[in-house]
């Protein structure tokens, strides 16, 4: 009888945890996402929006890529190099993109003209249908691999819209003072089972240069890969802004005691579950990103932070506030129903403060931008 994709992917995890004994939870998170042709993300199965199993800013309104293109407009002005370079990183179905392009295209021909729209996107299923949502858009290439360009060669913005959130995470455990890993094995039933293990040398290294102390029983995630991926980011700016959407804090409100069980969930058809074993390659498996470790390792690839916001703050600077008004004039259905959905992005408890925004910067003289105009009360959830 045909395995089912799930049934595959089940067999080739198990497989491999008998060849080696354990895996990793990072491991096996991501083989469950990413393993070709038959991981959550690499296989043909709609996973943003209604039918999939969560909704992103990029699906609601064309108004936040508006906002975010008169943002690189802004951007284009200070930097005044040619070609300037937009890289997004994770596209998904290419929706914010093709907001961005459409605005840049109508409202502002000039940069249209002298920029070039690169997407890096490592879901071949996500990439077919990126090709098809932006085929009017003359300036728009694909790259395979944020490695693929030479050290210092980008001039422009380097963006990206809930990508960490979805890189494979190592977990962790504290136990009588020590920190062990998740491990996942086979038990005599053939059932999946955690265990514990000596961490990864790299985590305890990223724990010490952060300065993250997690209280006694907490189990949480530890995002390496992140930590690689921003370094990898830093060295391939020569010029501009790399920004960063996503939910998540600064360490210092990651880690706190209320979050004993860290922050990872599945998402499966727009319910979520911590059940990380079930549903495997058919749900989105997702953790909170540590903006404090971007900042950091940011840095010691030459980013400089120029500001921390959220959502809420940086989509106000930039005038969501007179694209309500217009809405409200002008009264007809679609204008309601477009306040509607807007007002999602900007709510407390919908995404306005789930949604931090980091913005970072390399050899530019006067860094500041609108976005980051007037920023959020800083607690300790903004301070990096
Ligand atoms: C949660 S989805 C977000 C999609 C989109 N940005 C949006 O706002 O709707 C994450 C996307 O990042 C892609 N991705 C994950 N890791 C990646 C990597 N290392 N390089 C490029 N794309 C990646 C996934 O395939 C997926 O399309």
């Amino acid at each position: 009888m045909k395995l089912t994709g799930k049934e595959e992917l089940i067999k080739i995890i198990k497989d491999r945890i008998e060849k080696e004994g354990s895996i990793s939870f990072r491991d096996f998170m991501d083989m469950a996402l990413y393993y070709p042709e038959l991981g959550y993300y690499t296989s043909p199965k709609t996973k943003i929006g209604g039918y999939g199993d969560f909704f992103t800013a990029s699906e609601l309104d064309r108004a936040f890529g508006e906002l975010l293109g008169k943002q690189f407009v802004e951007i284009y002005q200070k930097i005044d190099e040619k070609p300037f370079q937009i890289v997004e990183i994770g596209a998904g179905k290419g929706y914010l993109a093709h907001d961005i392009l459409k605005y840049l295209k109508e409202n502002h021909p000039e940069v249209y003209k002298n920029s070039e729209y690169i997407l890096i996107e490592k879901s071949p299923y996500h990439i077919q249908i990126q090709k098809e949502v932006l085929k009017d858009f003359e300036i728009v290439k694909w790259v395979q691999d944020v490695i693929d360009f030479e050290d210092e060669s980008i001039t422009g913005i380097i963006f990206s819209n809930e990508l960490f959130d979805s890189f494979p995470v190592h977990l962790i455990r504290k136990i009588g003072g020590k920190i062990y890993e998740v491990y996942i094995t086979v038990d005599e039933n053939n059932e999946v089972k955690e265990i514990l293990k000596e961490p990864d040398e790299e985590i305890l290294k990223y724990l010490k240069e952060l300065k993250i102390e997690i209280p006694e029983g907490m189990q949480t995630e530890i995002n390496l890969d992140a930590k690689d991926y921003i370094q990898k980011i830093g060295k391939k700016l020569k010029k501009g802004y790399v920004i960063t959407i996503d939910y998540g804090f600064p360490s210092a409100e990651l880690y706190k005691y209320y979050r004993m069980r860290g922050t990872l969930l599945c998402y499966y058809k727009h319910q979520y579950s911590e059940n990380f074993y079930e549903n495997v390659g058919l749900q989105d498996i997702t953790s909170h990103v540590n903006f404090s470790a971007l900042a950091y390792y940011g840095k010691l690839a030459g980013l400089e932070t120029t500001g921390f916001t959220d959502q809420a703050h940086f989509l106000t600077n930039l005038g969501l506030m007179d694209i309500f008004a217009e809405l409200q004039e002008k009264g007809d259905l679609e204008s309601y129903e477009r306040l509607n959905r807007l007002k999602t992005l900007v709510l407390p408890k919908g995404m306005g403060e789930k949604f931090k925004i980091l913005v970072q910067h390399k050899n530019i003289e006067n860094p500041a931008i609108q976005g980051l105009e007037i920023l959020p009360y800083q607690n300790q959830r903004y301070k990096l």
